[in-house]
């Protein structure tokens, strides 16, 4: 989750801006009304995600160490409705089903993460190597290829092993840094013949400020004004080491690339003609995308960060700024470790200055940016609280990472949007538009001449969405979690998604409206099989749960009657669109 400005002033200021958005926008060159009809370049890579906690289940099988998220999830109140990810899309057993979904929608490549504790129980490598660990991944690898589907690798998304959090502290030990070279160089050797796409983070903002800030994420410590910080230092200085064991030892024999997935989302100034909300909105990115992409790119944090945090932390009376420093050595070292960016992309905020209105005693990341984050209440929202649509935003960054960073090699790593909805729903209109919208953009950005060269549908299966449990689903198929099976269903977004990658772009007016039709045609018989198939499982749960003396409230409400209700809905429009066709013919 990321944060939103919620109380009064912001609300005042969300109806000042309603009123004067419109003149804010007229920018020739960002002319946020257009769609721009054009294919991609030759050879653009398209693709999907996920990631390994999200959606393996398989927790403790067949050797695999526990990680953070078992062990965070595990604690009653973290997540909604207390979920975990035991079983979630159970894609441990289920590769070639889910490479059969991708080669339906033909993707050039698929994104995972490999599950440290799965290959490395206790997460040091001189303890013990996991071979059944491997070899589910060294299958995993292979079947993509055998279907032509190239892998990209993500090392680390978020699953530490909990071995490490208990003896060291996690990330805010510097000792991770070579413990997670290990694992790295371990992965070069053991995949590295066939994998070429090597991804050393994912989101390190995360990372750090939801596991080490808010505590929101695993390993949920709240260590308010240092501790992301301190997080994002270690992790920085270790991504910079695996890059660097891959160029000295892998890469003359591998061939392959190694580079870093960001998120980052866009800042605009509420008011562009003022020089204080544009200095905020370039603060703002700067907190986030830069944090990391700075040091990677040109050796040291951003000068904004250093400046704010510094200032602050002389005000509070401490002796040295609560942002880490680095050596001459270490900025050297690190800069310049990246073959190629990985940009992770759902939406954008307004941004305005504000002064830190609790002053000298407030610690806090957020505090540091002197700056308050708005929306647009008129900015579509269908799934997570956080994620608006505005997909011109979506084009401002990239071309903020072209002038900022020297027009680096970039893949978009995860961009897509979540509904949150009681009843099944695979007739996804609103995702179609969001996709159509946001790939449009970075088509717009790629003819500025920003170098992307590939983009990951986030995600292709609806799976566990961290401390939102299921609730928030993310996927191009939906998945049934309440069966045992974890059947996948095709959204609408498929049929539109698929169109897309087949024509490399977007045609021409008539297509693209065709491709909509068509897909949110054949959505509405899915829907109907699907409900179906939800009422077998809806009566099967009714008769364990009245057998269960232990069966709660909240229970009967999730397992009976939301599903029940919702059937019976999806039933009777069936029912209804007959009977209005029939009387149309
Ligand atoms: C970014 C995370 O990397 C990913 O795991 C998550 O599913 C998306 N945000 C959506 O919240």
């Amino acid at each position: 989750m990321q944060p939103c400005c919620g109380n009064s002033v912001c609300h005042v200021l969300m109806l000042v801006l309603c009123l004067s958005a419109a003149e804010d926008f007229d920018w020739t060159k960002n002319n946020h009304g257009s769609f721009y009809y054009g294919t991609f370049p030759t050879g653009f890579s398209w693709g999907a995600g996920g990631s390994a906690y999200q959606t393996e289940g398989a927790w403790d099988k067949d050797g695999k160490g526990l990680s953070i998220w078992d062990v965070f999830s595990h604690k009653k109140g973290k997540i909604q409705l207390n979920d975990t990810g035991d079983s979630s899309c159970e894609s441990y057993y289920k590769i070639k089903d889910d490479i059969s979904l991708m080669k339906e929608i033909r993707l050039n490549h698929y994104r995972f993460s490999i599950s440290w504790p799965r290959i490395i129980p206790t997460g040091v490598k001189s303890d013990h190597v996991n071979g059944k660990g491997i070899q589910f991944y060294d299958e995993l690898i292979d079947h993509l290829l055998e279907n032509h589907i190239t892998p990209i690798v993500t090392l680390y998304h978020w699953d530490l092993p909990q071995v490490l959090q208990e003896k060291y502290g996690g990330w805010q030990n510097i000792s991770m840094v070579n413990h997670f070279n290990d694992f790295a160089n371990l992965c070069f050797e053991k995949f590295g013949d066939r994998v070429k796409h090597w991804i050393t983070f994912n989101n390190p903002w995360s990372m750090a400020v939801e596991g080490y800030e808010t505590g929101e994420h695993a390993p949920g410590l709240k260590l308010r004004g240092t501790g992301a910080y301190r997080a994002a230092h270690h992790i920085i200085k270790a991504h910079a080491k695996v890059w660097h064991t891959y160029d000295t030892q892998w890469r003359a024999k591998q061939k392959g690339l190694v580079g870093i997935s960001l998120s980052g989302d866009w800042g605009e100034p509420v008011d562009i003609s003022n020089q204080k909300d544009i200095e905020a909105a370039e603060r703002y990115v700067q907190f986030y995308l830069g944090w990391f992409a700075t040091p990677i790119f040109h050796g040291d944090y951003p000068q904004v960060m250093k400046d704010f945090v510094g200032r602050k932390s002389v005000q509070q009376g401490l002796g040295t700024s609560r942002l880490p420093v680095f050596s001459s050595q270490e900025k050297s070292y690190i800069k310049g470790t990246c073959d190629f960016l990985g940009i992770g992309h759902f939406t954008t905020r307004y941004i305005t200055q504000r002064n830190d209105p609790t002053g000298r005693s407030s610690n806090s990341y957020f505090t540091d940016r002197d700056l308050a984050e708005l929306v647009d209440p008129r900015w579509p929202d269908p799934g997570s609280e956080w994620l608006y649509s505005v997909p011109w935003g979506f084009r401002r960054l990239l071309n903020f990472v072209k002038t900022q960073y020297g027009n680096p090699m970039i893949y978009v790593t995860e961009n897509g949007v979540s509904e949150k909805m009681m009843c099944t729903e695979l007739c996804d209109e609103w995702r179609i538009q969001y996709y159509k919208d946001y790939i449009n953009e970075m088509l717009k950005a790629i003819r500025d001449g920003v170098n992307v060269k590939g983009y990951t549908a986030w995600s292709l299966l609806d799976k566990f969405e961290w401390d939102e449990g299921y609730s928030e689903r993310f996927g191009l198929y939906y998945v049934d979690f309440r069966n045992k099976n974890k059947p996948r269903y095709p959204k609408a977004s498929v049929q539109f998604y698929k169109r897309i990658i087949s024509s490399n772009g977007f045609p021409n007016q008539r297509e693209v409206e065709n491709w909509r039709r068509k897909a949110v045609e054949m959505c509405s018989s899915s829907n109907q099989l699907l409900a179906a198939e939800e009422q077998r499982s809806t009566a099967a749960n009714i008769l364990r749960l009245i057998h269960d003396p232990l069966t709660s409230h909240m229970e009967m409400v999730t397992e009976i009657v939301v599903p029940t209700v919702c059937t019976l809905s999806i039933l009777i429009s069936a029912v209804l669109l007959m009977f209005l066709l029939r009387r149309r013919n």
